[in-house]
């Protein structure tokens, strides 16, 4: 029997993991098979172990579980133990419940390798402070930014962000909190990136076009086939660029892949592919 891999959530017909650990599997000569599961809404805990007991290797958790996956781990990854969230699980030898959070590792790979762009001595503005920015806020903060601005319709979410994490700090990164309101006039950022949900029904954060400038690079965490509303948002304001989350999809993919066989795989012909099949949706 091939090794056992799925990923786990509901709804999860949309899910692209199959179709990306799939690609991997092949490239890395792997002897693997990946399937995508529905997990019902009260049976999360059941449904986990008794895919590990029944030969499962490794699971992919999505919405809306991720909580959940964290309280089960017993053992996590400190950039896990932080996100409050947990996408990736294995059993260890001891036949411990595992978790890590690849998603802040997979952004910070897509910014960095992906798009080549300067993380280090940069100035970041992050929209949203729900999980999906915790999620991602360790990693970034050890790239080295000089500064990184969270904003939020709910300022106190954002404030609580900054208190958690100054501990974590290095001392040459400033983290910040604020409102959209006094975000007014502000200067430009390098980085702007929109880990808010506004983009699922096509709103946009009610952020100040001053945060753009000429150099200002703007990246979704979302990603669809058309640009979303946050990336158009950019374009209109001649943004040097805008980026949507399809490669941080594929790198998160990576690091779980890297995390259960040991290896990493190549990322950037898989999100050609992808790019590829969701342009013909
Ligand atoms: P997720 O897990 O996707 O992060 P979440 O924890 O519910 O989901 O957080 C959603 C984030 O998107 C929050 O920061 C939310 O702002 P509030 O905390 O003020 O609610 C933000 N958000 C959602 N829709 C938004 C909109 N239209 N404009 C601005 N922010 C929005």
């Amino acid at each position: 029997m091939l090794d056992q891999y799925a990923v786990f959530g509901n709804p999860i017909s949309h899910s692209k993991s199959p179709f990306i650990h799939d690609c991997f599997a092949r490239q890395q000569g792997q002897r693997m098979q990946y399937r995508a599961i529905e997990v019902a809404l009260d049976a999360f805990d059941e449904t986990v172990i008794h895919f590990f007991n029944n030969q499962g290797k490794g699971l992919n958790i999505t919405l809306p579980f991720k909580e959940q996956a964290w309280k089960l781990a017993t053992q996590k990854t400190l950039r896990a133990e932080l996100a409050g969230a947990v996408n990736t699980l294995w059993r260890n030898e001891s036949g411990e419940v595992c978790g890590d959070n690849t998603d802040g590792v997979g952004l910070v790979n897509d910014l960095l390798h992906n798009q080549s762009l300067r993380l280090k001595d940069s100035r970041v503005l992050i929209l949203g402070a729900g999980g999906a920015v915790r999620g991602v806020l360790l990693p970034l903060i050890e790239a080295g930014c000089n500064e990184i601005m969270i904003v939020n319709r709910t300022v106190e979410k954002a404030q609580q962000l900054v208190v958690e994490f100054k501990p974590l700090l290095p001392k040459s990164t400033q983290l910040l909190a604020a409102s959209y309101q006094e975000l007014q006039q502000s200067q430009a950022y390098d980085l702007i990136i929109n880990g808010t949900s506004a983009s699922l029904d096509a709103s946009l954060p009610p952020v100040d076009s001053s945060v753009v400038g000429a150099h200002t690079c703007c990246y979704d965490m979302m990603y669809a086939a058309r640009p979303t509303a946050f990336c158009q948002w950019a374009v209109q304001h001649h943004a040097a660029r805008a980026i949507d989350g399809l490669g941080m999809l594929v790198e998160q993919a990576a690091e779980a892949f890297l995390c259960w066989r040991g290896i990493k795989p190549e990322t950037s012909p898989v999100i050609a592919l992808l790019r590829q099949s969701l342009a013909h949706q």
